[in-house]
Formats: structure tokens, sequence, C-alpha cells
């Protein structure tokens, strides 16, 4: 059986990895963060992800998944090598590729002992990064190896259902050697039912990039048609939704209206996409309204607070949920972020809440804010609530509630959860439905 490295060890690395050792092959998992790696190797999650501490657990007894901080080890013996490092976006949005240009480098290195491996790059980089840099930096070291690059579609929050569970397989590959060593490992993996893809190199990064976008767009698209309802008495976003949803040509999912799309990867991927078109010579419209719009949408829950409030200064204002979704600790790119700091800014006293993003809130957001113990805590006064995670326990909070807490207050919900009539003292207000 194959013996394999996956380098990195995020999000995407790390559930690969205890994926693929789950299966009993041997995986070494690769990071250069101390912590991280004294983390896995107790059997610890570095973040949360539902399924993934038991996974660990198992992996780890089991010793099927050996974490280090050494590539050289991991990659002596492995004939699969993964790059699974982050590609951030950089202040201009373009790509930033540092942390591929080293891992890379260093691959080179250790591969003039190793045994003609394949090295495939799973994290998303611009189109040619695979061939120009990646192989580029480990032939210049004298490595000998096979390239591939193998796009990843798992999603927070339930990044172990879907990697056990991948709707398709891309193996982008330029040559038949490389391409059966890859599929074979991946047949070993999923079976020999599962979808397979073979393409070259550059479509495969394309692909991530154009699945990315179409599923942001998705939701720019929804979102538009929300913000339309909104102006409309007796529209409604979500009828709409399941309306067009039904349409096979559509299709149901990410039609879900809300306060934007946030996380680590659609705001980086289309926005990095944008300024790689931009730079072959092309002007992505489309992407560029995917994304004016995404980012407005702050703005549409800023404005409904202000026509509804008045005047926000020195108001007691909450804000539930900082995760830029459920199910995560991740706050990166949260739109919830975002607001939190234009209230800021305008004077409010802001209160938040989290079921397990709060931490990680706290490094960014300081002492600006008081961070509430409980739901109830942090509604307790408020004379506004806007619900911006769609956390399973806020689904419970209902006009009673709020009455016994506020006493009065309004509430702004993004992602449509509760179900409140308004009254004199509880005025509710659903982001997509009109008042
Ligand atoms: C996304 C993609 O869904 C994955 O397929 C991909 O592998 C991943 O990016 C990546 O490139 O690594 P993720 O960012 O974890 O996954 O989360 P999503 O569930 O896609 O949600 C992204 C954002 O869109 C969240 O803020 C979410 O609240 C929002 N969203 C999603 C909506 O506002 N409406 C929807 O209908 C769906």
């Amino acid at each position: 059986m194959s013996i394999v490295t996956i380098v990195g060890m995020g999000f995407v690395g790390l559930t690969t990895a205890a994926i693929f050792a789950e299966k009993g092959i041997t995986v070494y998992g690769v990071d250069n963060d101390v912590k991280k790696i004294k983390k896995i190797s107790q059997a610890e999650a570095p973040f949360f992800e539902p399924e993934l501490g038991p996974l660990l657990k198992n992996v780890i007894t089991s010793g099927t998944l050996k974490p280090t901080m050494s590539l050289q080890t991991a990659i002596k013996n492995s004939s699969l090598i993964f790059i699974c490092v982050g590609t951030p976006m950089k202040p201009d949005g373009s790509v930033n590729l540092d942390y591929i240009d080293k891992v890379s480098i260093e691959i080179g290195r250790c591969l003039k002992s190793a045994n003609h491996p394949v090295v495939c790059v799973k994290s998303t980089v611009p189109p040619k990064t695979t061939e120009d840099i990646v192989a580029s930096n480990i032939k210049k070291m004298g490595g000998n190896f096979g390239i591939a690059m193998t796009p990843e579609f798992l999603r927070e929050g339930s990044a172990v259902t879907d990697s056990r569970n991948p709707h398709l397989i891309v193996i982008g590959s330029n040559d038949d050697r490389t391409h059966n060593i890859v599929e074979e490992f991946f047949r070993s993996v999923y079976g020999q039912t599962t979808r397979i893809l073979h393409t070259n190199i550059v479509s495969a990064e394309l692909i991530k990039y154009a699945n990315n976008s179409f599923l942001a767009t998705k939701i720019s698209f929804v979102n538009t048609i929300a913000n339309v309802c909104n102006r409309i008495p007796g529209a409604d976003v979500d009828v709409i939704a399941q309306a067009i949803g039904a349409d096979p040509r559509i299709g149901p999912q990410f039609l879900n209206a809300g306060p934007g799309y946030g996380g680590s990867c659609f705001p980086k991927d289309v926005s990095g996409f944008i300024n790689y078109c931009k730079k072959i010579g092309y002007d992505p419209i489309l992407l560029r309204a995917t994304d004016a719009v995404n980012k407005r949408q702050v703005c549409t829950i800023l404005d409904l607070l202000r026509q509804n409030l008045k005047n926000i200064r020195n108001k007691p204002i909450t804000v539930l949920g900082t995760a830029f979704k459920k199910d995560t600790d991740d706050i990166r790119e949260s739109v919830s972020i975002k607001l939190v700091k234009e209230l800021n800014k305008s004077g409010a006293r802001v209160s938040i809440h989290d079921p397990m993003a709060l931490e990680n809130a706290k490094q960014v957001l300081g002492n600006k804010v008081r961070y509430a113990t409980s739901t109830i805590d942090a509604i307790r006064n408020a004379s506004a609530v806007i619900l911006m995670t769609d956390w399973d326990e806020y689904k419970s909070l209902d006009r009673t509630i709020f009455l016994k807490h506020t006493g009065k207050c309004l509430v702004i919900d993004t992602r449509r959860i509760l179900n409140i009539d308004s009254d004199k003292n509880v005025h509710y207000i659903a982001l997509g439905r009109s008042q």
C-alpha cells in the first residue's frame, strides 16, 4: 500500500490526511508549526471541525497518521506527496504564493533521496502555478518526480463527511504514468465506482476557481433577489429560492440568502480569479459584480438597522454569531466581524456571542466589544439584536425571550432562522422578506 506525505496541516491537509489514514494508508502529516504538530500528535485538532476529533484519535492511536515537522523523513519513503499549504489573499486581492514557492523548493531538496514520487498540488492555485512554480522549483533542485494537480472541494463544518464522500475527484496531469499512479491511489481510497475526471494540469487549476466562483455567484444572485424582496411588500426570498431551485437547471443548493459569503475560500478565490483574469487581459465583469454584491451586503444590514433604530450611537447592539457560518470557529472574512467593526465606528455599544468562535473573535476585536457568556447574556438589554450566523442554538429564540430580556428591541435576522411576529415591543425583520 502507498505511503503518502501531506504538507500543510490546515483544514484541507489535516482532514485529507485523517481520511487517507482511516483507510489504513500510512500518512505523514507535515507542518512547520510546532504547536500544531504537537496538538495533532496528541490526537487533538488545532481547530474546531465536527467529527475530526474522534477520527484523529483513531488514526493517531493506530499509528497510520504520523504528524511530523521533518519533510525529509516524510518524503523519503512516500510515493505521493500532496501540497496543501495556504494560498491567502494579498492586500491587492491577488494570490500569495509564498508558501507554495517555499514548500516546493523544500520538496525539491528532499526529493533527491526519494524514488520518483508524484507531487500533487491540492492548494488552490492560479493557472500555471503547478507547472511554472511547483514543478519548476522541484526541477531546479534536481529531483525526479511526476506532477499533478488535484483540487479539493471539501467545506469547513462538514470537512470529514465531504472528504469521505467526494462527489468527484479531479486529476490534472500531463502524462500517463502520473495519471495512473494518482488514479490507482484514489481508487484504493474511494473504490472503483467513485467518479474521476482526468484532465490536464491547467484545467484542473481552473476547475477549482470556476467551482468556487460559480457558487459565490449563486449566493450573490440570491442576495440580489433578497434585497429586491426587502423593498416589495409580501415578497419572500425563500419561496423564490425554493421555486427556482426546483428547476433542475438551477438546483436548490447555495440559494440561501444571507449576510454575504465569508470564510477562507470564496472571498479569496473570487478576488484571486478576478486578479488573474485581469493579468491575462480579460475583464471578468460577472465576477466583479459577484464580489461587489457581496461586499455591499454588510451595508444592507447597516441600512436596515439605521432605518429602524435611527441613531445607533451609544445604543446597546448585539451581534449573534461571529463565525462565517455555523459549525466552525473560523472567523476569516466573516461578514459578522466586518459588521461589528462598522458598528464600533458608528459609536454603538456592541456585545457579541458565538458558541465556538469567540476566542478567535477576541484576537481581532480585542477590548472593543463585550463578549457575552451565553445567548441570553448577549441579548440582555439590547436595543437591537442582529443574527449573523445560523447556529442551531439561536433557532429557539422567540418573542417571549426577547421581550423578557430586552423589554423592547429590534431583531434583524440575516439568515431567517427565527419565526417571530412583530408587535410593538419586538420588531422582527428578516433579510429578504419585506416588513
Ligand atoms: C467553500 C466551498 O463550498 C467548498 O467546496 C470549497 O472546497 C471550499 O470553499 C474551499 O475552497 O476550500 P467553505 O468556505 O468551507 O467551502 O464554506 P461554504 O459552506 O461554501 O460557505 C461559504 C460562505 O457562503 C459562508 O459564509 C456561508 O454562510 C455562505 N453561504 C453558503 C450562503 O450565504 N448561502 C448559501 O446558500 C451557501
